[in-house]
């Protein structure tokens, strides 16, 4: 089975209690277990990561060259910030699905901006938790076309 990496930045592990008129009532363990069953009924073994540590992020990035297909990413406020994020994805060398649960072209101008979407084969946002279910569908076709 296709190993996909699903990978959360900052913040994302206070989901459910954090600003739930924005982000929702779920948890990230919710999440975890959305993408498990999604991904099992896909053929794909997810593989759930979170960290509020930049390196940290990259490094798991780097981890997937080697062991995932494909990467589904919700870097949280790292989009709009982080170039090492960005980079490090363009060093991966499958599809990659950036994510967000808001929509952040409906929020400050700030968010509107992502240097991950520069290494992104799709973005999903505004569907809430959805989005992440929606985005391995995407990889599961992404994967499937690859391997011909
Ligand atoms: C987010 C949107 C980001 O702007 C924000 O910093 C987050 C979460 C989202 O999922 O909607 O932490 O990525």
């Amino acid at each position: 089975m296709a190993v996909v990496f699903v990978l959360n930045g900052p913040n994302l592990n206070l989901l459910g209690r954090r600003q739930p008129e924005i982000y929702g009532h779920e948890t990230l363990a919710d999440v975890e277990a959305a993408c498990i069953a999604r991904g099992g009924a896909l053929g794909l073994t997810v593989s759930f990561h979170q960290s509020n540590h930049e390196g940290e992020i990259v490094e798991t990035i780097h981890r997937a060259r080697d062991e995932a297909a494909a990467i589904v990413i919700n870097p949280a406020a790292y989009t709009h910030t982080s170039v090492a994020i960005m980079d490090a994805l363009l060093a991966f060398d499958g599809p990659v699905i950036e994510v967000h649960l808001s929509n952040v072209h409906r929020r400050e101008e700030f968010r509107s901006h992502s240097w991950v979407s520069k290494a992104a084969t799709g973005v999903i946002c505004g569907l809430g938790s959805h989005g992440y279910l929606l985005a391995l569908d995407a990889v599961a076709r992404l994967v499937d076309a690859e391997a011909g």
